[in-house]
């Protein structure tokens, strides 16, 4: 399957943030800490092990960055401290519940560590991401999914923009599909 694009830009600043599509090697604590931490995994499949997260880290930082477009990490623009990640990536066509036929269509995600939550962190880094694809890419839906009982996740895709239009089983648990058009974030 050819690759269909996506956000293709090294860096998106914003006026707290900087996304970068490059781990560092001073990620690691915040990378790990991120998928260790069980109020933080609670709604995206629970934590993992720590050795299999170091595993995983290692393996990104020595891959080329550019072998996963759309994975950004999300860095404080003054102290670089890593404060999660978001991905504006295909869909996997394996998974249920798109917004287009061909199941192709952008998804935005984001994972913030604990301590980042309540700052409007995620807000931010989402809408510069958006609003960086809208002025690249040609307008067309972009999907978001997250389990229902994640108010927290729900709350964000709404105050951005995206509509709920159904909802469907998956991990055990019941997921929200939103979707909102590429071309709302232009500016
Ligand atoms: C989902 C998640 C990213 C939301 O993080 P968040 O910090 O609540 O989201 P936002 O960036 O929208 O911030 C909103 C909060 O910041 C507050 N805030 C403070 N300063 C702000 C500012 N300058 N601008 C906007 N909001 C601000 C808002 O009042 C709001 O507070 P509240 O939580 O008391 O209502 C976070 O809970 C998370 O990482 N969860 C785990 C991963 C996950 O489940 N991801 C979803 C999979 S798609």
């Amino acid at each position: 399957m050819s690759r269909l694009p996506t956000l293709s830009a090294a860096e998106v600043p914003s006026e707290r943030l900087l996304l970068r599509r490059a781990l560092h090697d001073a990620d690691r604590e915040g990378f790990i800490e991120l998928s260790t931490d069980p109020e933080v995994q609670k709604y995206i499949g629970g934590p993992r092990p720590r050795s299999e997260v170091e595993q995983r880290f290692d393996a990104v930082i020595t891959a080329d960055a550019t072998s996963s477009p759309g994975n950004y990490v999300i860095a404080d623009n003054t102290t670089n401290r890593f404060i999660g990640t978001l991905m504006l990536a295909r869909r996997s066509t394996d998974s249920p519940g798109h917004v287009t036929e061909d199941g192709k269509e952008l998804e935005l995600g984001y994972v913030l560590r604990r301590s980042a939550w309540g700052a409007g962190f995620a807000f931010e880094a989402a809408t510069a991401a958006l609003r960086a694809a809208a002025d690249e890419l040609p307008d067309q839906p972009v999907s978001l999914v997250t389990q229902t009982a994640n108010t927290r996740s729900l709350k964000l895709a709404a105050r951005l923009g995206f509509r709920p239009i159904s909802t469907f089983e998956e991990y055990g648990a019941e997921q929200t599909l939103c979707t909102a058009p590429l071309f709302m974030f232009k500016i």
